[in-house]
């Protein structure tokens, strides 16, 4: 008898089969149990028949307690009600760890509850897709640009730069001095361009954030390609073209997670045709004025969630914002070459609410505006002397952009909050588990 995995119950139709499994849920009447399986992989129904198993055998089936481990052993059945499509009918079950009281339970829980027990929580069914189509989209990543002939350089945890500004940053001892928890790999990945010429990075990035938005992780995972000789409009390309591969590849592969979360596959499919919308911020300041909703908003303030959705929801795809002011951007962006007042830059909103999903410019290669800029942050040159460098020597043009992992996972998954989409979410209030 082959031992398999859920996942593969389709290759074994009508055959015996042993799997190991955990109990999530059971149903049972005086012939007929119904356990709720799964093995890590999927989630389906065993099926326990009194009159085919036997007394013993049905009595300790009823008698299992939630998250109990075990080997099963039965016949595989197509069964087309199930989100899964099949189901095992049991002949054969041997207890491997027992299981207590296990706190979450089929009915409702309030979100701190599950919070707290997110070590646990991670094992039901909608984390576990939700973590299912993360790991996708990692996947699709790094195919993506494999193909378009990217190499993975790893940018640095602790470092003592911030390239996103100063009031966000995690401090920790360095020995005798201080260094940051990083903010962005963006400095480093320019290196590896001039280097490289095409690379990116996917590593954890940390901002002290204070908000309690449903937007914003004290840590969170980032994608950061850089390219050498690329000026922006190139850049919002592959930018683009990124984005809709990561939507088609978790289309083409997590349908049945999609199932589980409820999200509907036509609503991706228009995020998958190309290219995306383009507006500037002066464009999209008229636009949210026009509105008449934001009686407020002037010229030269950087958008809040509100105004990201409103502009969001002009469009049927993504959209990218572009040249916003330079006075709410960090130091490294480019000044547009007509208005001294703009950097060439862009934002990818989301469509549906979710927001920013992409940050990115072109960055200034000018020693001396660059200097400037940091001076003007209060930023201590001597931490950047390598970084400069990089316009001292062989300077050419480069782009470069980061997404967001966890929300654009949040955007693709159509979930409420960026919280679900990490295994283990760190916010102002949470570093356990
Ligand atoms: O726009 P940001 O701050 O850009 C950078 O860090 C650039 N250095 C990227 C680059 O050009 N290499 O952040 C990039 C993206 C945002 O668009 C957003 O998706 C995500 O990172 N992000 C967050 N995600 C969760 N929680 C937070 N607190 C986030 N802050 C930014
Ligand atoms: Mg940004």
């Amino acid at each position: 008898m082959e031992q398999i995995s859920i996942i593969d119950s389709k290759d074994h139709v009508d055959e015996r089969v042993k799997i190991g499994v955990w109990l999530t849920d059971k149903r049972s009447s005086g012939k007929i149990s119904f356990l709720q399986l799964r093995d890590g992989t999927a989630f389906f129904q065993g099926v326990v028949v009194k009159n085919t198993v036997g007394e013993e055998i049905f009595d300790l089936a009823k008698k299992l307690k939630q998250e109990t481990s075990m080997w099963v052993t039965g016949t595989i059945h197509q069964d087309d009600r199930s989100h899964f499509g099949y189901e095992i009918e049991i002949d054969g079950i041997e207890v491997i760890g027992e299981s207590g009281d296990y706190p979450i339970t089929p009915k409702e829980h309030g979100i701190d509850f599950l919070l707290d027990h997110r070590h646990l929580w991670l094992r039901s069914s909608r984390p576990h897709a939700i973590m299912e189509i993360r790991n996708e989209v990692i996947r699709a990543t790094y195919e993506f640009f494999n193909q378009e002939g990217f190499i993975k350089i790893d940018a640095p945890i602790l470092t003592d730069s911030a390239p996103e500004g100063t009031t966000e940053l995690f401090k920790t001892k360095y020995f005798d001095r201080e260094a940051y928890l990083s903010q962005s790999g963006q400095l480093y990945e320019e290196a590896g361009a001039m280097a490289f010429g095409k690379v990116f990075s996917f590593g954890p990035t940390f901002r002290a954030e204070k908000s309690k938005t449903r937007r914003h992780l004290t840590e969170f995972w980032q994608i950061e390609p850089e390219m050498a000789f690329m000026h922006q409009e190139e850049s919002l390309q592959v930018q683009e073209r990124y984005v809709a591969f990561l939507v088609q590849n978790v289309i083409d592969h997590c349908a049945y997670e999609l199932k589980i979360l409820g999200r509907d596959v036509g609503t991706l499919k228009k995020y998958t045709k190309l290219p995306f919308a383009r507006i500037t911020y002066d464009k999209a300041i008229e636009m949210l004025q026009a509105s008449g909703k934001f009686p407020d908003l002037k010229w030269g303030v950087d958008f809040g969630s509100p105004e990201e959705t409103f502009l969001a929801d002009q469009f049927e795809q993504p959209v990218f914002v572009m040249n916003y002011p330079k006075s709410v951007k960090p130091f490294y962006m480019k000044p547009h070459p007509t208005r001294d007042d703009l950097v060439v830059c862009a934002d990818l909103l989301a469509p549906e609410g979710y927001g920013e999903i992409i940050g990115g410019s072109e960055r200034s290669t000018d020693y001396d505006y660059l200097v400037s800029q940091l001076e003007k942050t209060g930023q201590d040159i001597k931490n950047y002397e390598w970084y400069l460098d990089l316009r001292k020597f062989g300077s050419v043009p480069h782009s470069g952009f980061g997404l967001g992992l966890e929300r654009a996972l949040t955007w693709i998954t159509g979930e409420d909050h960026v919280r679900e989409t990490i295994p283990f979410p760190r916010m102002l209030h949470r570093l356990n588990p």
